[in-house]
């Protein structure tokens, strides 16, 4: 960790000193890779720290509904909670979700799990959704099916085509996928070096979910039936979701 001139260990200027070396068009792709990725938390983690800044005695707020990673898909009537704009919480639910224990209702999260790390941070949503849920509360969680496409294989071009242009249309990424393999492992670990992409870091079916609430306390977990009026309509394809009850 860098130091600024008090001594205090400081993530911004790491973050300078990142740019500085990025900057460099001699730095080789695998350390200029790793570093746009430090970059990116660095960045981050502004957002976070100013939100730990704003509320040092935690939120007064007791939001019956709340949504974690919606992205723009921003939600009415619920709390929303990302790590970047728009969100009425920019917060990284990596260190837990700032509210009271036993308060909400409803979480809603979808296309968002798959982009934090596992077991640790993972796990440790499904245990802090569990913690902050009133009893009988539930949680929505949606991902990409990862069975889906592994059952698929091997596909027809067409299939690939289909998918293809379904999830990849806009990203840098369409023309490198080139076979149904590359669908799948761009499912399992997305990669893709466009920074404005967040990687997929751990791919799930409804097994997987199902083990995940249930190991964190929920007592209930079953298939979650798709409900455009809630979730993102573009997500319905391909996608798996489950409500756990508390
Ligand atoms: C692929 S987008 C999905 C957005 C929306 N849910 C949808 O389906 O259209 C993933 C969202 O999760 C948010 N996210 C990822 N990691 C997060 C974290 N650690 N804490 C809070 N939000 C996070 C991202 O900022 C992003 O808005």
């Amino acid at each position: 960790m860098s130091r600024d001139i008090s001594g205090i260990p400081s993530v911004d200027l790491l973050g300078e000193q990142i740019a500085a070396v990025l900057a460099d068009p001699t730095v080789g792709h695998g350390l200029a890779r790793t570093l746009r990725a430090a970059a990116k938390e660095v960045e981050l983690s502004r957002y976070h720290r100013a939100s730990q800044r704003a509320y040092p005695d935690g939120l007064d707020e007791r939001p019956s509904k709340v949504q974690i990673g919606g992205g723009s898909h921003q939600l009415d009537g619920f709390f929303n909670i990302d790590l970047v704009p728009p969100a009425d919480l920019l917060w990284d639910v990596r260190e837990g979700i700032p509210l009271q224990s036993d308060t909400v209702e409803l979480l809603f999260n979808e296309h968002f799990l798959e982009h934090i790390d596992y077991p640790r941070s993972a796990k440790g949503f499904a245990r802090e959704a569990h913690r902050v849920l009133a009893p009988g509360g539930r949680i929505i969680t949606g991902v990409p099916d990862a069975a889906f496409v592994l059952n698929g294989y091997p596909a027809a071009p067409k299939q690939t085509a289909e998918m293809v242009e379904r999830w990849y249309s806009k990203r840098s990424c369409r023309g490198d996928i080139n076979t149904f393999l590359d669908l799948i492992n761009y499912v399992l670990r997305d990669q893709d070096d466009d920074p404005t992409y967040t990687p997929h870091l751990w791919a799930y079916d409804f097994e997987k979910l199902a083990q995940l609430f249930t190991e964190a306390g929920f007592s209930k977990v079953e298939p979650w039936i798709f409900d455009p009026t809630l979730a993102n309509p573009k997500r319905e394809w391909a996608s798996v979701y489950v409500i756990a009850t508390k």
